[in-house]
Parts: C-alpha cells; sequence; structure tokens
C-alpha cells in the first residue's frame, strides 16, 4: 500500500519564535517506488522524513502508510508503525559493544520470525549485499566510517521493512560504496515492493530513483 502525504503544514516553536518549515506537502509513494528529495539544506526535508517515519508528532495534515493514519496513532500505534519501517540516518549508532552481526541481528530481534537459526544467515545476506561479506565478527570500531555506515544500512533493510526512510545515507562514502548501498534499497523496493525514500544531495546515485522531488523552503515539486 502507498504512502500518501496531504498537505503536511510543520511549525517549529510558538509565538513569535515559531518558524513554518512544511508549507503544504503533498505527493504519494507507491510499492516498489524509489524516491529521491533534494533541495537546499534548511529546506525541510529531514523534518518531513521524520514525520514520515512517525518519529516527529504532527498536527496539520494527513500522513498515511500502508493504510493506516499516523495521525490517529497513539504512543503504541506509532511504535507498532515504527517497526515496519527501517531508518538509515547520517549518524548510524551502531552499538560498539556488539559485533557486526550482533548489531544487524538486534534489529531482527522482536519480530514473530526471529530465531537464533534464521537470524544470522539474514544478517550474513544483507552484509554481502552492501559489500561486507566476511566482515560480520569484526568491531565496528574497526571500520572505517563508510563501512560503518553501510551496517548501518544492513541493519535497516535486514527486517525486510515496508518503509524504508534515508537521510542522507551516502554523505560519509565513496562512489562504490555509495552505488552499494543504493543499489541494496533498489533491490529491496523492486523485490518486495517496499517504499524508499532518500533525501540525498548526490547526483552520482539519482539515476537509481524513479522520481525525483526537490524541496525549496518547505515546498516540495517534482523535477523532470
Ligand atoms: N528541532 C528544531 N527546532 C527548531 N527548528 C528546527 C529544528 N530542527 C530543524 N529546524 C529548522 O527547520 C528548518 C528545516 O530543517 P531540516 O528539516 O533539518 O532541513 P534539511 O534536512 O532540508 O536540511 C531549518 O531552518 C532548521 O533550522
Ligand atoms: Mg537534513
Amino acid at each position: 500500500m502507498p504512502v500518501i502525504v496531504d498537505n503536511l503544514t510543520y511549525t517549529y516553536g510558538k509565538g513569535t519564535l515559531s518558524r513554518q518549515v512544511l508549507k503544504g506537502v503533498s505527493f504519494q509513494a507507491n510499492d516498489g517506488e524509489v524516491l529521491i528529495i533534494t533541495g537546499p539544506s534548511g529546506s525541510g526535508k529531514t523534518t518531513m522524513l521524520t514525520i514520515i517515519g512517525a518519529l516527529r508528532p504532527f498536527a496539520q495534515g494527513r500522513v498515511e502508510i500502508h493504510g493506516v493514519d499516523l495521525k490517529g496513532l497513539d504512543t503504541r500505534g506509532l511504535l507498532d508503525i515504527r517497526k515496519r519501517i527501517g531508518f538509515v540516518f547520517q549518524k548510524h549508532n551502531l552499538l560498539k559493544s556488539l559485533t557486526v552481526y550482533e548489531n544487524v541481528e538486534a534489529s531482527l530481534h522482536g519480530l514473530p520470525e526471529s530465531s537464533e537459526e534464521t537470524n544470522r544467515p539474514r544478517a550474513h545476506a544483507m552484509l554481502r549485499a552492501v559489500g561486507l561479506e566476511g566482515r560480520g565478527h569484526g568491531y565496528p570500531d574497526a571500520m572505517s566510517g563508510g563501512e560503518q555506515q553501510r551496517v548501518a544500512v544492513a541493519r535497516a533493510l535486514v527486517r525486510l521493512p515496508d518503509l524504508i526512510i534515508a537521510d542522507e545515507p551516502t554523505a560519509s562514502l565513496d562512489a562504490a560504496s555509495g552505488r552499494l548501498v543504493m543499489a541494496a534499497m533498489r533491490d529491496l523496493a523492486t523485490k518486495l515492493g517496499c517504499v524508499v525514500m532518500i533525501a540525498t544531495h548526490d547526483e552520482r546515485v539519482f539515476d537509481i530513483a524513479d522520481r525525483r522531488l526537490h524541496m525549496n523552503d518547505g515546498r516540495l515539486e517534482q523535477v523532470g
């Protein structure tokens, strides 16, 4: 089921210090679609993605994910919908005390199908997809920033989410790693029919998307 955003408006702060950051954003993303969101720094990309990801409550407009209206949800409902979303942020928050395998597998814990026997092979396959086969027993601290970012991508994708939200996922990656990461997300969208939304400035990866949307001062328009 698609992601529908209708007339989403968002303001930080109150009174004279308030600042309207999203000014009536509307778009729809269909199953299997990869959307790239570009736009200058401060234009509202991250704010929009955190609202769609059920990480930030909002008051004006409508966001519907796979048939669920985010506005009607309580804390428990938001938690449930977040379980179906894979997040990739600039800051990856890997756990230093866990191995690479364990970091990726942690994302599977709590899923109904989670099991000792199947979690490791799933983690292994996803690490291979991002070019890190054979690195599972190491620790994040022994990896480069780009490798750590790829582990974070594997962690987000391994649970096979319905929606993937990635905020500047290739910012710290070289060209080859950036393509691997984008290809892994593209692949999942095509195979599983999930929706992928990626905020990025990285022109090298634009061609992987189905559509590009451009954010300008809180307004979103389609490019090309
Ligand atoms: N927590 C916050 N409180 C107040 N203003 C914020 C907050 N987060 C972001 N902003 C402001 O909202 C605007 C949009 O930010 P953001 O969504 O991060 O844009 P982008 O991701 O496109 O760079 C910026 O002007 C930023 O300073
Ligand atoms: Mg941002």
